[in-house]
């Protein structure tokens, strides 16, 4: 399948995840990469430091992408993304395994608070398996269908249930984007530009690799924040997906 890969903003298909400790630390990454715009905080630094941070980010002009993987019934769901919404994040991510009710109630009440609070409505994100789970994880709990096809059913439960965008793989993007079509949304983790150390992350792929699979967003973390000089780095991803573009045109 050939994928038309918009070229909008380049700089907005990159997430850069904020996998630190604390405020202090946010700040020097936020002064390092001042032409990125969009910003993921996750549950580590959330539980250190609070919507504070989120607060912290905003006020640097750039967007909050809230990842801490909502999974609960769906009225303490609902609640929890009406408090997101209010705090003004522009992304957020709960867990497809929570249920077509709970996706539904969540986007209903996202939709709700931002009319209310005058505030544009966040992509609320759909996880489908985490990239952490083999298919022997998911055996013990109860997912015998194998990764891709798991990944899928979720999927289609997200779109069904009113989500527009999903979170896996990049081993997936292909499959979803094909079965779902061109306007899901699709963000992956496990990007490694050929430059990057893999780390700990395992099935990875580049960020052209990627975008030409489908992605609309990639997260990358340490590639971009631990790079010796974290502009460059941003720079270079940048780089890569604007040739991959004008290659694909
Ligand atoms: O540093 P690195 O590029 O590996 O960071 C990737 C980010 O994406 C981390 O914040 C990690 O928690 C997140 N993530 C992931 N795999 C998933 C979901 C999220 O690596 N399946």
């Amino acid at each position: 399948m050939t994928t038309k890969i918009a070229s909008k903003d380049i700089k907005e298909k990159i997430i850069i995840a904020l996998d630190v400790k604390n405020q202090a630390e946010v700040l020097k990454i936020l002064a390092c990469l001042p032409e990125a715009r969009i910003f993921k905080v996750g549950l580590e630094l959330f539980t250190a430091e609070g919507p504070a941070v989120i607060e912290l980010v905003r006020n640097h002009g750039r967007l909050v992408f809230l990842d801490l993987k909502f999974h609960d019934i769906p009225n303490t769901v609902a609640g929890a993304v009406r408090a997101a919404v209010r705090h003004g994040v522009s992304m957020l991510t709960l867990h497809t395994s929570g249920g077509k009710e709970m996706m539904s109630r969540a986007m209903e009440a996202a939709r709700e608070e931002s009319e209310k609070s005058n505030l544009k409505m966040p992509l609320l994100l759909g996880v489908t398996i985490l990239t952490s789970l083999k298919d022997k994880d998911l055996n013990e709990i109860g997912y015998s269908s194998g990764s891709q096809a798991q990944v899928l059913r979720l999927a289609q439960l997200a779109w069904q249930a009113g989500l527009k965008a999903v979170v896996c793989s990049p081993q997936e993007i292909e499959l979803l984007r094909t079965e779902l079509g061109p306007e899901l949304k699709i963000i992956t983790p496990g990007i490694r530009p050929v430059w990057a150390e893999a780390q700990d992350q395992k099935r990875i792929m580049t960020p052209a690799e990627a975008l030409i699979k489908g992605a609309d967003y990639m997260v990358i973390g340490r590639p971009i924040t631990q790079a010796v000089s974290p502009a460059e780095a941003f720079a270079r991803v940048v780089e890569e997906l604007e040739t991959t573009i004008k290659d694909t045109q």
